[in-house]
């Protein structure tokens, strides 16, 4: 296994449209990274220049000291999954599996002992000899997986290979594509759309938006700290105030109140959780305090989620120390400074 490096990387199908722009991430020995982004952000675009299966139109891709950028895909030794499993119908589960060997002309004896290997590892010794057709999703999706593993690859490329399989068949198989990584100490890319599933399994995450990485970082600082307004709304933040200018101790919103927050170059909004912004009793003398009117109320189960009319604009504000609030009643709320985080556009 190796470090992987992708630097740089531009990339137009048209010579018109940039498609990837100025991309660059660098994955550790042994790390998993997930990339994370919109549909036609550029995801599989991305894999598949780091495949071979797609040229480039600029940048480098190093594996460990190597500059790999213009080998052929057959000579990566990259395992790749990919998202419909492309599995050969008319093959077995064994032979699936040992096609990448046999296509690599190991010897039979050899081909054996490598596949019954990674059968056991993926847990599909018992179906060997069955047909594609025979499995279920979830089986299909493992020999997918046995299959990319079984060449015992430099680094695993994986393209949202749980798309097609059921919630709770997905969290299984999430976290088993993690035990084996960690297993196997693999350098491995896992795409995808959801977030759940890659602050789950990652040790760092790529937001992506339009061709370029807008965030890199682990995903525990993600989802604290996202850097800007794109990173925060994918990520499920969903009070927004956009501010406009800054006196050297608050920032001055659009609505002409101004906010204590941490100062930070370029920002251009601040947002904040609805379970972050309290409901007082009583406005007080402490910074960021705003009245505001309910004008709607649903139940989310262990708190309430009021809409609440302000004049930084509307927010939402969950709830679950205080009584059932009631449309039109007015409320206090309270947007501590250290719940207030500032945003890049
Ligand atoms: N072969 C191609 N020729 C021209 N444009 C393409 C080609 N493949 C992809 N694109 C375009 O490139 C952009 C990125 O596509 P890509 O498949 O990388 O997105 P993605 O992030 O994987 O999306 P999804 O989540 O839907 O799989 C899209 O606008 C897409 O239409
Ligand atoms: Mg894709």
């Amino acid at each position: 296994m190796a470090k992987l490096e992708v630097k740089n990387l531009s990339m137009s199908y048209d010579g018109k449209n940039k498609i990837l722009e100025d991309l660059s991430l660098s994955i550790q020995d042994g790390e998993l990274v997930s990339i994370l982004g919109p549909s036609g952000c550029g995801k599989t675009t991305t894999l598949r220049i780091i495949a071979g299966l797609l040229k480039q139109t600029d940048g480098e891709i190093i594996v460990g000291e190597k500059n790999i950028s213009n080998l052929p895909v057959h000579k990566r030794e990259f395992g790749m999954v990919f998202q419909s499993y492309a599995l050969f119908p008319h093959l077995s589960v064994f032979n699936n599996v040992a096609f990448g060997l046999k296509m690599r002309k190991l010897d039979k004896k050899q081909i054996q002992e490598k596949v019954e290997n990674v059968l056991s590892v993926t847990g599909l010794s018992d179906l060997a000899k069955r047909f594609p057709a025979e499995l279920s999703g979830g089986q299909q999706q493992r020999v997918s997986l046995a299959r990319a593993l079984v060449i015992n690859p430099q680094v695993l490329l994986l393209d949202e290979p749980l798309s097609n399989l059921d919630a709770k068949l997905r969290v299984e198989m999430r976290e088993e594509i993690r035990r084996l990584q960690q297993e196997l100490k693999m350098t491995a890319i896992f795409v995808t759309h959801d977030q759940e599933e890659c602050f789950a399994i990652s040790d760092k995450v790529a937001v992506m938006n339009r061709g370029r990485v807008e965030q890199f970082d682990t995903p525990q600082a993600i989802y604290q700290e996202p850097k800007t307004l794109f990173v925060a709304k994918f990520i499920g933040f969903e009070n927004f105030i956009k501010v406009v200018g800054y006196d050297g101790e608050a920032y001055l919103t659009e609505s002409n109140i101004k906010l204590a927050a941490q100062a930070k170059e370029n920002t251009r909004y601040l947002t904040i959780r609805p379970r972050q912004i309290k409901i007082i009793e009583t406005a007080n003398d402490s910074e960021n305090v705003v009245k505001g009117r309910i004008i709607n109320r649903t139940y989310l189960g262990n708190s309430y989620r009021y809409t609440v009319k302000t004049s930084l604009g509307v927010l939402k504000v969950d709830d679950f120390e205080h009584d059932v609030l009631s449309r039109d009643e007015d409320v206090i709320l309270e947007l501590a400074v250290k719940n207030l985080l500032p945003l890049e556009n």
